[in-house]
């Protein structure tokens, strides 16, 4: 079975799918890698490392996609909507595709590989169970966008984040807030506290408050009915806009006394509700910043504007949307390693041979045989009538 790793066309994307260790662990299963020159350069491996491991490198990304049995992209399909477009004329009936594909909001995309019989695999719909951990790409890349937010904060911030006694003044500690405390505020949290700040922290799903407390933050209580708030997988469920308008007002005072907020609020497969409103940006003293981590799914505060930095209100509110791209080296580490564990349950004596009975290759499998098969995006495309 051939592997191909493509060099990664997403506008500013520095991550690669396979790391040369990764083409070591696919060639002990039999496998044969080929990767597109160049396609490790920008996250620090050179094509060399990559021969070295055992793969061979193709200078034709055309004829890689010819002659691959399987590619293994960082983004590809609904996920590279634009710059992909060339890449999903390539690809052929009964050709394997993993990687981010954007599968529950890119519907078309998801019918175009169908169509082209593909058998599609969306490393997001990997399910968040502990046997699926070692091949959980969200959890993996959330993890390094929470330590990166926290580093853009103290690097924003016009104040430092420890405190400090010195001969010239005391320095008093930044307090930083964070809301949603999932993979990424978790390790937001264990950066800021690493950098010496004080954090406060609040989630509607009130099992995270031991968490929140082994990493060194305090958990805010808030008067806020949250009995429904856990859904499946540990992921939380969507409120009504009652719910969410209670708890900004609860959260107002909150922001004000913080330096710095980081929210990372989401439902999946939702638009992230908006927590942090203009009013609140208003009342933050000036010079403090908010990093919104939910950019990308429209932002949990008002303001943000996806992949911009605006300044308002002499506030700082930084919506980036691919932050594990600016640590390339090891967010390919870790998402290579997440593909190559989900690859072996796809992957027997060098053939194709998914294991149709693995709850986590069912999950995953977004198309095959020439049909849309993951019934999450059925629903999407054959809604249920609500009971009236
Ligand atoms: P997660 O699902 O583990 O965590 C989200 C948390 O938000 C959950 O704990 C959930 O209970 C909480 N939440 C939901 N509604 C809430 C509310 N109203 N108030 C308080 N908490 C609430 O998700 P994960 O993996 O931590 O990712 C968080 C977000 O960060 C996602 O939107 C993800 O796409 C984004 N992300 C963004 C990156 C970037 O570069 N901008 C990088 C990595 C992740």
């Amino acid at each position: 079975m051939i592997v191909g790793i493509p060099t990664e066309t997403f506008e500013g994307e520095r991550r690669v799918a396979l790391v040369p260790a990764g083409v070591a662990s696919l060639c002990k299963i039999d496998c044969v890698v080929q990767v597109e020159a160049g396609a490790g350069d920008n996250a620090g491996f050179t094509d060399q490392m990559y021969q070295d491991a055992g793969a061979t490198i193709v200078a034709d990304r055309a004829v890689m996609f010819q002659e691959a049995d399987a590619i293994v992209a960082v983004r590809a399909a609904g996920g590279n909507p634009d710059a992909g477009t060339p890449d999903m004329e390539r690809l052929r009936e009964g050709q394997l595709l993993v990687g981010f594909l954007e599968p529950l909001s890119e519907i078309e995309s998801m019918k175009d590989l169908a169509k082209r019989g593909v058998i599609g695999c969306a490393m997001e719909l990997i399910p968040r169970t502990s046997r699926a951990q070692s091949m959980d790409a969200l959890s993996s890349q959330a993890n390094i966008g929470g330590y990166k937010a926290a580093v853009l904060a103290s690097e924003t911030l016009p104040r430092m984040f420890p405190m400090m006694m010195t001969a010239a003044g005391t320095i008093t500690p930044a307090h930083v807030f964070v809301v949603g405390v999932g993979v990424a505020g978790l390790q937001a949290i264990a950066t800021c506290k690493r950098l010496g700040a004080v954090i406060q922290a609040y989630d509607i799903r009130p099992t995270v408050k031991e968490q929140v407390q082994s990493v060194g933050g305090q958990f805010i209580e808030m008067e806020l009915e949250t009995g429904s708030a856990e859904g499946s997988g540990g992921y939380a469920q969507a409120m009504d806009e009652v719910f969410y308008e209670k708890q900004r007002e609860l959260m107002i005072r909150v922001v004000a006394d913080n330096d710095v907020v980081i929210t990372t609020a989401a439902v999946p497969g939702r638009k992230a509700p908006i927590l942090v409103t203009e009013e609140m940006i208003k009342g933050m003293k000036p010079g403090s910043v908010v990093v919104d981590l939910a950019a990308e799914r429209g932002g949990n505060c008002d303001i943000t504007e996806p992949g911009q930095t605006v300044v308002k209100h002499g506030v700082t509110i930084m919506g980036p949307t691919n932050l594990p791209s600016t640590v390339p080296y090891h967010s390919s580490q870790m998402y290579s390693n997440n593909v190559v564990n989900f690859l072996k349950l796809m992957i027997e004596d060098g053939k194709l041979n998914p294991d149709v009975d693995d709850d986590i290759v069912q999950e995953a499998t977004v198309t095959k045989g020439g049909e849309v098969v993951n019934t999450r995006i059925l629903d999407i495309i054959n809604p249920k009538e609500e009971p009236s």
